[in-house]
């Protein structure tokens, strides 16, 4: 029986989005696994996005289907991606999550693995917090939480500037946006799909 993984995202400048499709690689390379991208809805109006020059960025994902709170019970695991929004997790991911209270109820998640990955303009920027205050939201769903461990030894690279943490995998913008995902932090987010994908099976088995 295939694994089913999620990986429901939000992106504004497409750095998530790229962290997403590595996340997604990752997962697709542990055997019997099917990953889906999906992305949460848009908040910002059309206008405001073209004055903050997101518009062409979001061109670039605007083929990723619409995640749907009914579906999400269909994965046997979802990896979040959300960019850092003053510590924490964007609107567009909050007001998603604030639309799953029935599956609370239901208990419709409970079991399932849940993973964040995340993104910040800077170094000190709330990365980390953005991840673990993330995480509060998947406990009260009864989620079991994966992080991204130091076996994976990029975290522990000092030779360049890179995102990567032990509670998920992280990119850095640059402070206007110009920075890419380095491969350092592919390679990170590769590995937390792969984990994700691995522990998943192994709980569904
Ligand atoms: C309203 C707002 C708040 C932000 N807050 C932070 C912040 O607290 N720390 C930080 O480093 N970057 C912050 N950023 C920068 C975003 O995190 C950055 O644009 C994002 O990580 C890029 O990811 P994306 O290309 O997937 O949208 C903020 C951006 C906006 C628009």
């Amino acid at each position: 029986m295939a694994t089913n993984i999620q990986v429901v995202f939000y992106s504004m400048y497409g750095h998530i989005y790229t962290m997403a499709e590595a996340i997604a690689e990752g997962a697709r390379s542990v055997e019997g696994t099917t990953v889906e991208l999906l992305q949460v809805p848009e908040l910002i109006p059309d206008e405001v996005l073209e004055q903050y020059g997101a518009k062409a960025a979001r061109a670039a994902f605007a083929h990723v289907p619409t995640a749907t709170v009914a579906r999400l019970p269909e994965a046997d695991a979802i990896i979040f991606g959300t960019p850092t929004r003053f510590g924490n997790m964007a609107a567009q991911m909050r007001n998603f999550l604030d639309q799953t209270g029935r599956l609370w109820m239901q208990g419709a998640l409970v079991g399932k693995v849940g993973s964040v990955f995340a993104s910040t303009a800077t170094q000190h920027g709330g990365q980390e917090t953005t991840i673990t205050s993330f995480h509060s939201t998947l406990l009260h769903q009864g989620m079991i939480i994966v992080g991204c461990p130091y076996a994976e030894q990029r975290l522990l690279n000092m030779d360049e500037i890179t995102g990567g943490t032990p509670y998920g995998a992280t990119t850095l913008a640059g402070p206007d946006g110009s920075r890419r995902p380095s491969e350092n932090e592919l390679a990170i987010a590769r590995y937390q799909g792969a984990r994700v994908a691995k522990i998943t099976a192994r709980l569904k088995g």
